[in-house]
């Protein structure tokens, strides 16, 4: 018997005695690796005979090709054997939900504002959108100055604030704070949807709450039109409703829109006809929006000559109680486990 073909006989024995993958792989490092026992045949072949060689040279190959592949088929049984082995070992009790549901306990469940923001995320998503995020606690310049709202602007009255003791730190009253940052980090062409809470020093009552969500959108480009706006608008409405919706735009005023707009919608209780919903006008005030006003473009570092764009706030909480026919806003911070169990579980 030549000496590869020992090399081959004992590598085939002592892989069989390797119990772990970390053994396997020494094992081929002494064999296969540049120091190994098959290198040094072939280091010694330049003594031989051409022919020598080449038969030599063949059955090398031979040898480390079968060599390899007995070596992947040892770690993948070793790799499922320890998988087995973990998988006998763990615990997980597949009949638990059952149980805790015996025991009268209900699974965790999502909030509803949760859910209807996760649904508008995938529908602006599918639309291009990406998802960005904003700091609850901002400072003047992202929450006013930069949307064209300085300090002496009658519009700051609009929107009751908290402040922090520094008089420079606030509770973001919108997210529209979100516009600022989104056009700070980006290039146009862009479009993007900001989420979350806001805070602002109200009264509470059934329509008012001291903290509550909206959902902020802004498409910046060379050409957009209100046209756009409109469009992405009536599809996010129609999908979120699950119908073709009615919308009309009103003049509004924002500070950081030119045009600014109103878009109401045809009331879904009573289909137009008048209802307590649409405080019987047939119509449901839902998304301020507008065109970008010049001066929110130029504190986003965006040239207002080269581009524009559109942007609005989607009051979430509204929504929300329109979906589940909640009739007041408290509700939804209240924190009663009766009112967040009522939603989808998962
Ligand atoms: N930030 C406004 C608010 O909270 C809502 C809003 C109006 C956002 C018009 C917009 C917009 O982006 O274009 O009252």
């Amino acid at each position: 018997m030549n000496s590869i073909s020992a090399i081959l006989q004992k590598f085939e024995t002592d892989l069989a005695a390797c119990s772990k993958v970390a053994d396997v792989l020494n094992l081929k490092a002494q064999v296969l690796g540049k120091q190994g026992a098959l290198s040094e045949i072939l280091k010694g072949m330049k003594d031989a005979t051409p022919e020598e060689r080449k038969t030599l040279g063949a059955e090398a190959n031979t040898a480390k090709g079968k060599m390899e592949a007995l070596v992947s088929e040892k770690i993948n049984t070793l790799e499922a054997q320890e998988i087995n082995a973990t998988l006998l070992k763990s615990k997980i009790d597949f009949s638990l939900r059952e149980s805790v549901m015996e025991k009268g306990l209900t699974a965790a469940g999502l909030h509803p504002v949760t859910i209807v923001q996760r649904e508008i995320e995938d529908i602006f998503l599918s639309m291009g959108f990406e998802v960005l995020d904003g700091p609850h606690i901002e400072d003047d310049w992202h929450n006013f100055e930069a949307l064209n709202i300085p300090a002496t602007h009658p519009a700051r009255d609009m929107q009751d604030t908290f402040w922090f003791q520094d008089k420079k730190h606030l509770l973001r009253t919108h997210t529209s704070t979100i516009q600022v940052r989104g056009m700070k980090t980006r290039k146009p062409p862009f479009r993007f949807v900001g989420p979350g809470k806001v805070f602002r020093c109200e009264r509470t009552d059934a329509s008012h709450e001291m903290c509550f969500h909206q959902l902020e959108g802004m498409m910046v480009g060379e050409d957009v039109s209100v046209g756009n706006l409109i469009y992405f608008m009536k599809t996010l409405l129609s999908e979120i409703f699950k119908k073709d919706v009615e919308v009309r735009l009103r003049p509004g005023f924002f500070p950081f829109v030119e045009p600014g707009f109103e878009l109401d919608i045809k009331c879904l209780i009573c289909g137009g006809k008048g209802c307590s919903v649409c405080k019987h006008v047939g119509w449901v005030e839902l998304l301020p929006c507008g065109m970008v006003h010049p001066n929110v473009l130029k504190a986003g570092g965006i040239d207002p000559d080269k581009y524009n764009g559109f942007a609005f706030g989607l009051g979430l909480d509204r929504l929300v109680m329109m979906r589940y026919g909640i009739d007041d806003i408290r509700l939804i911070h209240g924190a009663d486990l009766r009112f967040n169990s009522q939603f989808k579980t998962f």
